[in-house]
């Protein structure tokens, strides 16, 4: 917590929520909030809110919130400082720099440090190319079909093989340039020899493939063997400028080309075959299944993700998880068949660029295949399979959400099935409100649960002190929207401290506050994102969401909490050893793990 003393609030002031929230969601005014759809989960009516009073935003339907350095943390992506770096630029403010650099290192070491060392790593490796020592690697990069050209614009290289060359090439190159050994520990370059303490390169004999992240920083390396040996790829692991799980390989290409749709590969040579193609709309994930984070980002620069994964069960697999989880972003998806080939840079190689610009167009959206899938694995010519069949379908059809689109399918599927459209149209309507009828009910026993506390993962002792915990929220909820009556609380009469909470989440909500109150004078909820999670941060700023919807909020609101916090406090004690049921349950459950 260390940025300059009204820093946060200033920024704060120069960069207005509503102002920035706005260049990514289109909002309307509702009194004297500002109502739209929330970018972070798939909804048709709006339950994303701003509060321009207290500079905060809260989604009433997925528990997002937070207030403008939050909001950029989850839009862009970006760690806090990171997003306190963006707003700097938005609103034209130097970033305080020492700091900066400070707090984004690990182990001291600085991102900007990492992201230098990447980049000239990558220089050489890619120079290593018109060296004798680099000669295998050009030539295996050319009998994959690479052009100079293609090779140029990937920047890829190849890493020598120095233990055989007995020479210490990358490394006397870098220590030349001025790295320090532990800089080049934390870039992935190098790692430590366990028997001698020396320094070794990490990639060796393998080809190159730098992974530049969407600003232009050389973030990773995958390394490529030349023949059957194993691992076939050697990937760069987390790095203090480098998350595999937000990033995708070649986005900061295709980010200029996807807007309509973007192809999602599996691996390094797909993604820059198709580029090389002439589609430079693809992008891979690194090596692992793609994540929900890898999904909101595909979100923000395209409408379509066609799935271009190798067909085996593997494959299937991954692509039902990205199917979800693009869905999930309301993403449309669809899955590009590739017969006669493995993968896209084999299809590419084998049939050419026309053949697979073909295959795209007519790649089948995730609808059609589920349809197809169902009508495949029936009988059709038996009577009861048959009605199986339509009653599956039906309640597929009834998941589409416009009438447009069911009508469509309503028409294609009567057809293929010989059946009257009127009545397979009427048995979708009445899946469809079945399916409304269940949802509702799902939502609010979720409801229920998340207020009674069940199965809250953010503060799990919610439901043992059910009604202390709502008492710790409404003052929670008070201080947040009125921190100046924080000094008042926490001294004199009232005197409340941390061992006045009964659950663990709320007490650190509480420590929390007192410490900004110490640290900067007073609370803002931009400091949150240094501490707590995004989903914690959503929790907070719903306790403070919910008092702005109450007309009193003062200290007498707070008193009577108080008071009922150590009522339920006193209670605790005076059971001393007695054992609670959920006490007891505990210990049965705990017992039964051993
Ligand atoms: P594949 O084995 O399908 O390789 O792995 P590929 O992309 O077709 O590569 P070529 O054509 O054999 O050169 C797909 C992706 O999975 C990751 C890489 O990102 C690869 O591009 N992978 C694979 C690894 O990270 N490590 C491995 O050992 C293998
Ligand atoms: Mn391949």
């Amino acid at each position: 917590m260390a940025l300059p003393e009204g820093f946060l609030e200033d920024l704060k002031f120069r960069n207005p929520i509503e102002d920035v929230i706005s260049s990514y969601v289109s909002l309307k005014r509702a009194g004297s909030n500002l109502v739209g759809l929330c970018p972070f989960h798939n909804e048709k009516s709006p339950s994303f809110t701003v509060f321009p009073a207290t500079r905060g935003f809260y989604c009433f339907g997925c528990g997002a919130g937070g207030d403008a350095i939050t909001f950029v943390m989850k839009a862009e992506n970006l760690d806090y400082i990171g997003a306190v770096e963006h707003l700097c630029k938005r609103a034209g403010i130097e970033m305080p720099q020492d700091d900066y650099a400070k707090r984004r290192g690990e182990d001291d070491v600085k991102k900007a440090r990492v992201f230098a060392a990447n980049r000239d790593a990558a220089r050489f490796y890619h120079d290593m190319l018109s060296k004798p020592e680099g000669q295998a690697g050009l030539a295996y990069l050319r009998s994959r079909g690479l052009s100079d050209a293609v090779i140029r614009r990937f920047g890829l290289g190849f890493a020598p093989d120095e233990f055989t060359l007995r020479k210490n090439l990358f490394l006397d190159h870098m220590m030349g340039l001025g790295y320090t050994e532990k800089e080049l520990l934390a870039s992935f370059l190098c790692a430590k020899s366990q028997k001698n303490g020396r320094l070794y390169p990490i990639f060796r004999n393998r080809v190159m493939f730098p992974v530049i992240d969407i600003t232009g920083e050389v973030v990773a390396f995958g390394g490529r063997v030349m023949d059957a040996s194993k691992p076939k790829y050697l990937n760069s692991s987390d790095t203090p400028g480098f998350k595999k799980s937000r990033t995708l390989f070649a986005l900061n290409y295709a980010k200029h080309a996807c807007a309509e749709r973007l192809v999602l590969c599996e691996g390094y040579m797909d993604v820059i075959a198709v580029h090389a193609a002439g589609m430079p709309n693809a992008v891979a994930t690194l090596g692992t299944a793609i994540t929900a984070e890898q999904a909101r980002i595909m979100a923000r620069y395209t409408k379509e993700v066609v799935i271009a994964y190798d067909m085996d069960d593997a494959g299937r697999r991954a692509a039902e998880k990205a199917i979800h989880l693009l869905d999930g972003v309301g993403v449309r998806t669809k899955i590009l068949k590739l017969n006669g080939a493995k993968d896209p840079d084999e299809f590419i190689r084998k049939y050419g660029a026309d053949a697979f610009r073909l295959r795209l167009d007519d790649s089948e959206n995730q609808f059609d295949y589920r349809c197809s899938t169902v009508i495949a694995s029936h009988d059709l010519d038996d009577f009861n399979d048959r009605m199986a069949c339509i009653s599956e379908l039906t309640a597929l059809l009834a998941t589409l959400h416009t009438d447009v689109e069911r009508d469509v399918y309503i028409g294609r599927i009567s057809e293929k099935l010989g059946i009257a459209r009127e009545s397979l149209k009427n048995d979708v309507l009445r899946a469809r409100k079945r399916q409304e009828r269940t949802r509702e009910k799902e939502e609010t026993r979720r409801q229920i649960q998340q207020s009674a506390g069940y199965g809250d993962r953010i503060n799990p002792d919610r439901s043992k002190y059910r009604r202390a915990a709502s008492a710790e929220e409404s003052v929670l909820g008070i201080l947040l929207l009125y921190p100046e009556l924080l000094a008042e609380v926490v001294s004199g009469d009232i005197a409340l401290c941390e061992d006045d909470f009964l659950t663990v989440f709320n007490r650190r909500v509480f420590a929390f506050l007192v410490r900004c109150r110490e640290e900067h004078g007073r609370f803002d909820l931009g400091y949150l994102g240094e501490v707590f999670n995004d989903e914690e941060i959503g929790r907070i700023t719903g306790m403070q969401v919910a008092r702005t919807k109450l007309t009193q909020n003062d200290l007498s609101v707070i008193r009577d909490n108080i008071a009922v916090l150590r009522e339920e406090g006193a209670k605790e004690k005076q059971k001393g050893g007695e054992l609670s049921t959920d006490d007891l349950m505990n210990i049965i459950k705990s017992r039964k793990g051993n």
